[in-house]
């Protein structure tokens, strides 16, 4: 199925992600490359409104529920989205991804790890994940470079000590090689230079 290539961004709050994603993708589309940036909860309509509904406030799902929407939207983004424009060929820019599931549902909210792996190999199956890179932002430096937490977010209004055990979580899988960690407490032209090094490395 697949011609192009998966490529996962991910971090704490605050790390960057987001505008460093599309700073790579204009990278790549300057150096001739059809990239496309996409996100997680979201990526597609269905995946857009289970993202609204995941992150507001008004709702208190407990860490299982919290799994299956996570994997619901993925799912979603997956056949919506992701899948066809793998067929056509472009190199796609996924912020956020699997790994966050693991990060937070487990690490942050105590799910035993083995199962979110198992859930998640079935969530995206056929999919093969080509580079994963980490945002090596601690949750504190995260926080205040974004002028604090957004609390129309549900997960933002978790503690410190809740995003100290995702930072954890995040360390761990870069130390067993699931992830490739990227220093990004820098200045921003230099963090994008790092990504694009990796990423071309691996086209
Ligand atoms: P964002 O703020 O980076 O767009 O992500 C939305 C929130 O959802 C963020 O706090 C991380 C959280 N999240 C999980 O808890 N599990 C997941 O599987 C994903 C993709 C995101």
């Amino acid at each position: 199925m697949k011609k192009g290539k998966f490529i996962v961004i991910e971090g704490c709050e605050g790390a960057g992600k987001s505008k460093q994603s599309v700073m790579l993708k204009d990278a790549l589309i300057a150096r001739g490359f059809d990239a496309v940036v996409t996100r997680e909860p979201g990526g597609a309509p269905l995946g857009e409104k289970l993202r609204e509904l995941i992150l507001d406030p008004s709702y208190a799902p407990d860490a299982v529920t919290e799994l299956y929407m996570y994997s619901a939207a993925r799912r979603v983004h997956l056949n919506e989205s992701v899948f066809p424009m793998l067929e056509s060929g472009k190199i796609i820019i996924c912020d956020r991804f699997v790994y966050s599931t693991i990060a937070y549902q487990g690490y942050g909210r105590g799910l035993d790890v083995d199962f979110i792996r198992e859930v998640n190999r079935k969530t995206i199956e056929p999919l093969k994940v080509d580079l994963a890179l980490f945002l090596d932002v601690p949750p504190e430096v995260g926080f205040a470079r974004k002028g604090g937490a957004d609390k129309s977010d549900r997960l933002e209004r978790e503690s410190l000590e809740f995003f100290g055990r995702v930072y954890d979580g995040f360390k761990a899988m870069s130390e067993r090689g699931e992830l490739v960690r990227i220093d990004a407490c820098g200045e921003k032209a230099q963090t994008a230079e790092k990504i694009l090094a990796a990423v071309l490395g691996a086209l």
